[in-house]
């Protein structure tokens, strides 16, 4: 693409934004009440069995139309389709950013021949195909380790990319891990993470999958270093480790002069960034615990929401809409962050997941071309389970002085093995939809005058109290609805959250795939080590 760049304070579009923002909005107690009908309409959206429920943003329709004509002024969709392409829009690095391609369907069942061509999506296949067949085996007790004795327990050694994404959506799809094999998760360099896993495990009955894009990261050498140690310590050396430790990575030279063979190294691609890559060879701990007919499913969730986004008509678009309501909230209603709320135990991973894909996406602080970011970037994400969130923090997202912008996500239905089960879920569910009510509508001094005094209480007291518990409210926040919590409904979700990043870096004028950053830390570390000697 050479359109020459054009800053986002220079679209027509974001003028006629500030201006909006400048007038008085009514309240969001008041659009939501108001008759119209086609707020609902326009703000709902539906795709790959998802819905959004964004009617509680806090936003009339004019500025819904401005927010739509700053996508097509800012290219949105267009610089989507050199994504998909394969132009190499990651420039600062000089590639193409392809994740899509890793969910792309086999070649018997694809609908068309794939964008990025047919000999990229033919290895894309291959690999997984392999890393798959693998994971079965392990499921199956056909994986043997050295002393002929099936693999009970997986150890997963990565960190960011490289364990977030996994780990969450093991996690989140546990209702679908059968125990074939028990998948453990170590990110973190210091010891007792490592051995507060280890001391459970037999060494021969133990797998570790050492994932690292570049092979190189210090924290995830150091983890493997000492598995290997764990592995020696009980006779496993040598050619006889290679049953117990197995690597995923873009750089398998680097892996193989770590002591690692190649047939033990499943592979992914540079144009495959590290928060993206869930859906590569780093997916192997989710194969493992789900199966691989389980991942397909997860892969064909994220495919479903990729064609929705390339295909449907902006109005209509969920992973556009929502990075249109995020920008609105961020650069004019000027809220630096987003909570993400989800209302499924099992999602607990999930906000930390999104946290690095979006952060370490949009927290830039220059445009495209160099300039300083004229605008507010990416907001600061941050979250948890809803549930626990009321009884944490939400007090101060009700009434501190924060804006804070809530997406909440709940699971239509849900069917743990338990007698009381249906009781629990509508608990959860009601919590969610009385908080994002809350949040929005709030209750201000009059009605809480009223209901103090309607409960009985004298006039005075009902003075002095009300303020302490009178709300604003016009918290905005998205309410995203899963049928259930498959996994092709965690696929499209993911999906959806890539998407929205895109989009919002595109409006900004800012690079999401490169994430230089978090080099410096990495390079004065390694400074440090030689200044040291080490
Ligand atoms: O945190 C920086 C980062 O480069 C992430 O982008 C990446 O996911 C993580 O480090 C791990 O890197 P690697 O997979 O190369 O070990």
């Amino acid at each position: 693409m050479n359109t020459p760049f054009v800053l986002p304070t220079e679209r027509p579009a974001w003028a006629r934004l500030q201006t909006l923002c400048a007038r008085p909005l009514p309240h969001l107690r008041e659009l939501l009440d108001a008759a119209n009908p086609s707020r609902s309409a326009e703000l709902s959206f539906e795709a790959a069995g998802l819905r959004l429920d964004a009617t509680r943003q806090h936003l009339t329709p004019e500025i819904w139309q401005a927010l739509l004509e700053l996508a097509a002024q800012s290219d949105v969709l267009r610089q989507a389709d050199a994504q998909r392409q394969g132009e190499p829009i990651n420039q600062t690095e000089g590639r193409a950013v392809l994740h899509a391609a890793l969910r792309w369907p086999d070649r018997a069942h694809a609908p068309s021949s794939a964008p990025w061509g047919e000999a990229l999506a033919g290895d894309v296949q291959a690999e997984r195909d392999r890393f798959l067949a693998a994971a079965d085996q392990i499921r199956e007790g056909r994986w043997l380790g050295s002393r002929g004795e099936p693999i009970k327990d997986v150890v997963n050694l990565g960190i960011g990319g490289s364990d977030l994404g996994p780990r969450m959506a093991v996690e989140t799809l546990d209702a679908y891990a059968d125990g074939a094999a028990r998948v453990w998760f170590v990110s973190n360099p210091d010891a007792w993470a490592l051995h507060s896993v280890l001391r459970g495990l037999d060494p021969h009955r133990t797998l570790f999958v050492v994932q690292s894009k570049t092979f190189t990261t210090q924290e995830t050498m150091t983890l493997a270093a000492s598995a290997r140690r764990w592995l020696a310590d009980a006779g496993i050396e040598g050619e006889h480790a290679g049953a117990h430790l197995v690597g995923v990575t873009s750089s398998p030279d680097v892996a193989v002069r770590a002591g690692f063979s190649r047939e033990n190294l499943f592979l992914f691609w540079d144009w495959v960034g590290g928060r993206y890559s869930v859906w590569s060879s780093i997916g192997l701990p989710l194969a493992i615990a789900v199966g691989s007919r389980r991942f397909r499913e997860f892969l064909a969730g994220a495919h479903e929401m990729d064609r929705h986004f390339w295909s449907a008509p902006a109005a209509r678009n969920m992973p556009l809409a929502m990075a249109l309501l995020g920008v609105w909230n961020r650069n004019f209603l000027r809220c630096p962050t987003l909570l993400m709320s989800t209302y499924a135990s099992r999602m607990f991973q999930f906000p930390r997941f999104i946290q690095q894909m979006d952060m370490e996406s949009n927290g830039k602080g220059v445009h495209v071309d160099g300039r300083s970011a004229l605008v507010e970037t990416g907001p600061v994400v941050w979250g948890g389970t809803g549930i626990d969130g009321q009884h944490a923090y939400f007090q101060l997202v009700h009434q501190g002085q924060h804006r804070i912008p809530v997406d909440f996500i709940g699971v239509e239905s849900e069917d743990a093995p338990l007698p009381l089960a249906a009781e629990h879920h509508r608990v959860t569910l009601l919590n969610l939809r009385a908080q994002a009510e809350a949040l929005a509508r709030g209750r201000d001094l009059s009605a809480t005058l009223d209901e103090l005094r309607a409960s009985g209480m004298d006039g005075a007291r009902a003075y002095e109290l009300a303020p302490h518990r009178s709300f604003r409210g016009n918290v905005p926040s998205n309410v995203l609805w899963l049928p259930g919590l498959t996994p092709h409904a965690l696929g499209a979700l993911v999906a959806l959250y890539e998407h929205k990043v895109f989009c919002q870096a595109a409006i900004w004028g800012i690079h999401a795939f490169d994430q230089w950053g978090v080099e410096l830390g990495k390079s004065m570390a390694r400074q440090m080590e030689r200044d040291a000697g080490l």
